[in-house]
């Protein structure tokens, strides 16, 4: 049995993870904070539900605690859950809303990893993927000619190029073991969190991080992998 945690599987993108990777024949745990949107997403995937709230380090332990007891391992890890807010230029995006982005795209992903890692070390090849975006990139952000060059969402665009470094980091520290761990960029998607205004759909933007998931064993680690493959830092 493969079994794969999601979080913040309950709607968008993570929804389609979920849903792709259950195709694919994994058992799937529909990581979700709220339990009614949780439960409720879980039944219509036909999949397991797992509360978590990945700013909340009592929630994140006692998931861990909860599919430890039930499955003994975790083979896929999905650091999805994301917040994008703030979108005032850098002189009036106050440390408050920095601090909140911060809490669940990076800190929670942090969060969420040390939690699991005894669970992902237990499996035979575990695969962490952190749901990053191109927008984070440093590359992109400084280049004039790049289309992303006009975006200015500090604290979003922050947090998600610190957690291409976080996925560099914990790639090096577990490259000479069969965990492979890598970052993926869905593209700009049709969800909640940009009022649908994506040209993508959650389920075109899923399939990278479903990719990421199964890799084989000759597959990258330390990666920031997007649609057309590999992305600039
Ligand atoms: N949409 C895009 O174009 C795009 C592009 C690049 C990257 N991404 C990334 O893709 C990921 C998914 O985004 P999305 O577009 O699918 O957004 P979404 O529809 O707003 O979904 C976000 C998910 O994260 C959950 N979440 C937020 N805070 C959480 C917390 N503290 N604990 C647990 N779950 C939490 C939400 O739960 P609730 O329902 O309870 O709020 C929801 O399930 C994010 O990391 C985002 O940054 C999106």
């Amino acid at each position: 049995m493969t079994t794969a945690l999601i979080t913040g599987a309950n709607k968008g993108i993570g929804y389609e993870i979920a849903r792709l990777l259950g195709q694919e024949g994994v058992t799937v745990l529909v990581g979700a904070r709220d339990t009614a949107r949780g439960e409720a997403a879980a039944e219509r995937l036909g999949a397991r539900f797992v509360q978590i709230d990945v700013t909340s380090p009592e929630s994140v332990v006692a998931a861990a605690k909860q599919i430890g007891d039930e499955y003994g391992a975790l083979d896929i890890l999905v650091n999805n859950a994301g917040v994008a807010l703030g979108a005032e230029p850098p002189s009036g995006t106050t440390v408050e809303v920095t601090r909140a982005v911060y809490e669940t795209n990076v800190f929670g992903v942090i969060e969420v990893t040390n939690a699991m890692l005894p669970l992902l070390r237990r499996a035979p090849a575990a695969r962490i993927v952190n749901v990053s975006s191109e927008v984070g990139s440093l590359t992109a952000a400084g280049d004039p000619d790049n289309s992303f060059y006009a975006l200015n969402m500090m604290a979003y665009q922050s947090s998600k190029a610190a957690l291409n470094m976080i996925t560099v980091c914990y790639a090096k520290e577990f490259r000479e073991t069969p965990i492979k761990i890598n970052a993926c960029d869905p593209g700009y998607c049709a969800t909640d969190m940009n009022d649908h205004q994506g040209p993508r759909s959650a389920e075109e933007g899923a399939r990278t991080a479903v990719r990421l998931s199964l890799l084989g064993a000759d597959g990258p680690t330390g990666a920031f992998v997007g649609g057309e493959g590999s992305l600039p830092w």
